[in-house]
């Protein structure tokens, strides 16, 4: 066997903090996201709160959500809120046309979303529809949401059965609005955004300044820079009383050139490594995207929102293409993980990253399927990186090696350091290999204690018949004289507080 990769943590030397909201979620009116998802509605025998499926919601706090998107993605840019207000049954019933043409309830609202996001624990990042709205159809939403006098706005939001003003710390200024979003031209996107942030307006006055909602601005996806430079310079210049907080970046991993071709289950270690290289990009789309805003804000006032990202797979056979379900495999969790530790890395720009989707979409936490549920490798992922939610990141050394397939080589080892507001130092570790384990060696530490996540082949996945095929065990070590050792299985992904 190789010998231990020699793992150096710089515990001395603290980082930016690894903000909470690196670990959001997303959830979008596409497919079961919503519909059977979380809301079941509250006449449902599955067991609910209001509606709300209650074991989504208690597996859900268990991973800490710190913010959830709504309600798009693409179907934000036509949503118009009042059409999800008041009575269930006076409700408007459209199509939702960016996914699947089909109906579309409106059963889940404003209030319902503030309910879900209340039960989890998390804070709302709320989408205004910029492409298909105007900015008084926004900020009378927002004005709905936050108004605590006695506003016709605030009244209407109390006889809809809520008079406590809500607290929106996260305002997304459109969404792809280069695409889905309008086919808008940087330009004019930019001088959308300025009307919009100008007159949309937060009335809640417990939003203290530090939670002060943040505002954030389309920017590039994989493919474009326009709109960063264009938003950035604007910023920059801007003396009227628009503003921003942040912008986002968005960026699929496909395994390659678009549209999605990567199978979700059933591939070998070709596919793994081609969708693994893949998803390490995201640290270059960072850099990229970083240095446009240095130019402008050097200060890194505005910070960078990866507000949607994860692995873009071919749906599952027999499925409805347009509600894009996928299955989640150990490849998926490691992917996660890997992401995750690119954004720490980038902790003093990236803000906020809100993975695709949540619940039964993309690469998502949870599938359902009537009052069945399972968790997938990716949910076991964000339960493992709890304790990495507002830690100081911590710099490590390693050398990650080498793993070739074919003509792709990428790193066999990652790793990630952060101490928690406890003091307690927590290491991530990947071993990205798909077929060798790895070991690695730490001095000073008398124990390493956490969870692994592996699995038995390369595509294994959970399914509702056999949940945990992939589960996290725990795994602890006691130091020796010389250090301590920690084996690491192939494809794994192993999180330890050191003591
Ligand atoms: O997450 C699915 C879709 O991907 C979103 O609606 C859109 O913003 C992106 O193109």
């Amino acid at each position: 066997a190789a010998a231990p990769v020699e793992v150096t943590v710089e515990a001395a030397k603290a980082g930016d903090v690894i903000d909470r909201n690196i670990f959001g979620q997303f959830a979008e009116h596409l497919g079961t996201g919503i519909y059977g998802g979380i809301w079941v509605g509250k006449d449902s025998p599955i067991p609910n709160v209001r509606g709300i499926r209650s074991d989504v919601v208690a597996a859900l706090k268990a991973i800490k959500v710190p913010n959830v998107r709504w309600p798009g993605g693409c179907f934000a840019d036509e949503y118009h809120w009042r059409d999800g207000i008041g009575s269930a049954d006076k409700r408007r019933v459209q199509v939702n046309t960016n996914w699947g043409s089909v109906p579309e309830s409106n059963a889940f609202g404003t209030h319902e979303f503030m309910d879900f996001a209340e039960q989890i624990g998390a804070d709302p990042y709320v989408s205004v529809n910029l492409g298909s709205g105007s900015p008084a159809e926004a900020a009378a939403w927002v004005e709905y949401m936050t108004a605590e006098k006695d506003t016709t706005l605030a009244k209407e939001r109390a006889a809809n059965g809520h008079a406590a003003p809500w607290k929106v710390p996260l305002l997304g200024i459109g969404n792809e609005n280069w695409g889905c979003g309008g086919a808008m031209s940087a330009d004019h996107y930019v001088e959308e955004m300025k009307r919009f942030t100008n007159f949309i307006r937060n009335f809640n006055p417990a939003q203290r300044e530090k939670d002060k909602m943040k505002r954030i601005a389309v920017g590039w996806d994989g493919g474009k820079l326009d709109y960063t430079e264009q938003v950035m310079k604007a910023w920059k210049d801007h003396v009227y009383s628009w503003d921003i907080e942040g912008i986002s970046l968005h960026s699929y991993t496909v395994g390659g050139a678009w549209p999605p071709h990567r199978v979700a289950t059933g591939f070998g270690l070709d596919d793994y490594a081609a969708v693994i290289k893949d998803t390490l990009r995201m640290d270059q789309l960072i850099t990229t995207q970083t240095a446009i805003m240095d130019k402008y804000d050097p200060a890194k006032k505005v910070f960078l929102a990866v507000d949607e990202w994860g692995a873009w797979l071919t749906p599952t056979p027999g499925t409805n293409p347009g509600f894009l379900m996928q299955q989640n495999s150990i490849r998926d969790g490691i992917l996660a993980a890997l992401n995750l530790n690119i954004f720490a890395r980038h902790a003093d720009r990236v803000k906020v990253a809100n993975i695709a989707q949540m619940i039964n979409v993309l690469q998502a936490m949870i599938f359902t399927d009537g009052a069945k549920m399972v968790l997938t490798p990716t949910y076991h992922v964000y339960r493992m990186y709890v304790p990495f939610q507002d830690a100081r990141f911590v710099p490590v050394k390693f050398a990650a090696g080498e793993y070739v397939r074919g003509a792709i080589s990428m790193p066999k080892l990652d790793a990630m350091a952060a101490r928690d507001a406890q003091g307690h130092l927590w290491l991530s570790l990947v071993n990205i290999d798909p077929e060798a384990p790895a070991s690695i060696h730490l001095s000073g530490y008398k124990s390493a204690s956490g969870d692994v996540l592996t699995a038995p082949k390369v595509d294994s996945v959970n399914t509702f018949d056999a949940p945990s095929v992939v589960a996290p065990r725990p795994v602890s070590v006691k130091g020796k004289a010389g250090g301590l050792t920690l084996d690491l299985p192939a494809r794994s992904v192993t999180v330890v507080r050191l003591d």
